[in-house]
């Protein structure tokens, strides 16, 4: 019997099964603010009988957005989250994004303590991510997305 429709349980959370819908930016939003394209499309994928839905990614400061469309919520962000009643939430670690291109040593070319070692380069994702465990209820699981594997030979 596979896995994969088995529960698991994070923290106070408990999933159905394993399957995860990811990420998937809409380019919906008006200046950041979900509308009644949102309203339909996160309850479609709900019910389709994933374990976990995961909202699109959603930006904490204007100019960190791929597109005026995309979602938002700053000012107070990752605790507004908890208030809107989501069940985890999720630092993005992943993609080229500022956190990612600490992780890489091609893109962290950096000749301070957040270089070189693998310990130093995860240093500032590791700050952030104590930050948002420090805002996020203690019951809740809070994850984070990362690209492992930068595809250049010799890079591990
Ligand atoms: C339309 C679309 C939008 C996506 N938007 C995001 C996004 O907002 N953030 C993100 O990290 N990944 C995004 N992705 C990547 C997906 O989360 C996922 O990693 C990718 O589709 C690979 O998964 P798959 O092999 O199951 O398709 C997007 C992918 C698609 C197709």
């Amino acid at each position: 019997m596979s896995q994969l429709f088995t529960p698991i349980t994070l923290r106070n959370f408990t999933l159905d099964n394993r399957i995860v819908v990811p990420l998937l930016c809409q380019y919906s939003s008006d200046d950041g603010i979900a509308l009644d394209w949102h309203a339909q499309h996160l309850p479609a994928l709900a019910i389709s009988g994933a374990g976990l839905v995961v909202v699109e990614m959603t930006n904490v400061e204007p100019i960190g957005r791929i597109t005026p469309w995309c979602a938002r919520l700053w000012n107070d962000a990752t605790r507004w989250v908890a208030r809107a009643g989501f069940d985890s939430c999720g630092m993005h670690g992943a993609h080229g994004y500022l956190l990612s291109s600490f992780f890489s040593p091609l893109s962290n070319q950096r000749e301070n303590e957040s270089s070189g070692s693998i310990e130093n380069r995860m240093r500032f994702p590791v700050e952030v991510f104590r930050a948002m465990r420090e805002a996020w209820p203690v019951d809740k699981p809070l994850g984070v997305r990362l690209s492992c594997v930068d595809w250049v030979d010799g890079i591990p």
